[in-house]
């Protein structure tokens, strides 16, 4: 993936993410992807609320409850049949991936202005 944003912490994350994503097509599956994928999101969409919070950014709600639907889709994935075929692998990678592209060069594009206007980047 292209460079995410000029919050080098922000940036090397979500490459992370599109990586773990990545991973979802391997074959054959491995059922842990979806739990490593869970636990690194989590981490950093606790560490982007963190900012949030400490910096009193005006858009906060609306972006963790954006926030709270990747959760509920990765919670909804971790239920998924652990065999599932190259197709389902596919499709589950490409819908994330696409979520996540579009949140971090759009939502995230404002915490990232936010954040580097502040005294916290
Ligand atoms: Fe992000
Ligand atoms: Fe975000």
């Amino acid at each position: 993936m292209q460079k995410t944003s000029d919050l080098i912490w922000q940036d090397t994350q979500h490459q992370v993410l599109f990586e773990l994503i990545d991973q979802i097509k391997v074959v054959p599956f491995d059922p842990d992807i979806l739990l490593r994928l869970k636990f690194y999101a989590e981490h950093h969409f606790a560490l982007e609320e963190t900012y949030m919070v400490k910096l009193g950014y005006p858009d906060k709600d609306e972006h963790i409850e954006a926030h709270d639907r990747f959760r509920e889709e990765l919670a909804a994935m971790l239920d998924t049949d652990p065999t599932m075929g190259t197709f389902l692998q596919d499709s589950l990678s490409d819908f994330l991936y696409k979520w996540l592209k579009l949140h971090v060069l759009g939502i995230d594009k404002q915490l990232e202005d936010f954040v580097m206007e502040s005294d916290s980047k």
